[in-house]
């Protein structure tokens, strides 16, 4: 008798992939790490390296069942990712299975497979990368403006999962003041980890009250984080990621890029100001945005990921889920560079 493997295992990947993509040869199959660079940055995902004869891939599986998009989903993402590549994008188009189709749907589990791209983020990186990656995320940025009606309508009927208790941002703040009490009735490393980013958010509360209303008006990547941009030889290479395309607010997007600025230098740096500032020029040159907008970039932004900093904050105080990615994500979403970001925008 013969055992199928283990939905998410080596095993079984090796399997979805052979049957689904039919590679030429026995594919080998490793956990993606990066090398000798910065590890992945991953929560929902299983990420795994696949290598056939002189051809490597990135196999994605998502494995949270609630991170699963409507099956429509997948052939919209296709569609707008082919036309971005098509206004010289790099956006990372995925290889369609043996069938033609986008994904790979077994055991529940929604499988993506990727070229494997050279495995640098903009992380510490210097003055010109970070223009490259600016300069990307907005050619991006317009050619999601280009992006039809009827496909923003489709997007608007398939909302992402919020995947947190509170997707509320105001709901979300108020429940801030209770979880830090019951951080710094603590004194375990999680707690202070906790307690910091709570502090964070409550410091940018005034700024809350800028965000502009919410809009569902673009198709928006959502997620322009500087992990999703992956550079060789100083180019972007490929911005990774779509699955939370959805049907948003333009800005979201522009506040995103205007984040990976101050994501790299050293707080004290002037390169970081004086690449906003090359953002701000850009943006407002090329009718991106009006400069009155560029204020209302980072509150859309903090109240995005506010009910995210809130969830994980639960997450370790009160449901105990202690993840080694949690420090990451704190930093990857810290309220306090956000507010640098905006002072240095609201003087420009
Ligand atoms: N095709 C690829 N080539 C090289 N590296 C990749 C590739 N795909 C993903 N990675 C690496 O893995 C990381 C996580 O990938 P991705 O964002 O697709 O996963 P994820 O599970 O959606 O993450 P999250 O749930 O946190 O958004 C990327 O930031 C990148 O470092
Ligand atoms: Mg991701």
């Amino acid at each position: 008798m013969s055992c199928s493997p283990v939905p998410g295992s080596a095993l079984w990947v090796r399997e979805v992939l052979e049957q689904e993509w039919r590679p030429r040869s026995r594919p080998v199959v490793r956990p993606l790490s990066g090398g000798l660079g910065e590890p992945p940055l991953t929560h929902t995902a299983g990420l795994w390296a696949c290598a056939s004869g002189d051809r490597s891939w990135v196999f994605k599986a998502q494995l949270n069942p609630d991170a699963v998009r409507d099956a429509d989903f997948y052939p919209l993402k296709q569609g707008v990712v082919e036309h971005c590549v098509s206004r010289g994008v790099p956006a990372a188009r995925a290889i369609p299975t043996a069938s033609g189709a986008p994904i790979a749907l077994r055991d529940g589990v929604v499988c993506e497979l990727l070229p494997r791209y050279s495995d640098a983020a903009p992380h510490g990186a210097t003055a010109e990368q970070v223009a490259e990656v600016v300069r990307t995320a907005l050619r991006l940025r317009h050619a999601l403006d280009e992006v039809s009606r009827a496909t923003v309508e489709d997007l608007a009927r398939m909302p992402v999962n919020p995947l947190v208790d509170q997707p509320d941002w105001a709901l979300a703040l108020g429940e801030v003041e209770d979880l830090l009490k019951l951080a710094e009735a603590r004194d375990d490393d999680w707690a202070a980890l906790a307690g910091s980013a709570l502090r964070e958010v409550l410091d940018t509360e005034p700024l809350l009250a800028e965000a502009p209303a919410p809009r569902a008006d673009s198709a928006v990547h959502a997620d322009l984080h500087r992990h999703h941009f992956l550079l060789r030889s100083g180019q972007v290479e490929a911005i990774l990621d779509f699955d939370n395309l959805r049907a948003g607010d333009r800005l979201l997007d522009l506040a995103w890029t205007a984040e990976l600025c101050l994501s790299a230098p050293a707080p004290e740096d002037p390169a970081g100001p004086e690449s906003l500032r090359e953002f701000a020029r850009r943006c407002v040159d090329e009718e991106l945005l009006e400069a009155r907008d560029l204020r209302r970039l980072m509150p859309a932004l903090l109240v995005f990921s506010l009910p995210v900093l809130v969830d994980i904050a639960k997450d370790i105080l009160q449901r105990d889920i202690l993840s080694p990615v949690w420090q990451q994500y704190f930093h990857l979403l810290s309220p306090a560079r956000r507010a640098r970001v905006h002072k240095i925008l609201q003087n420009l």
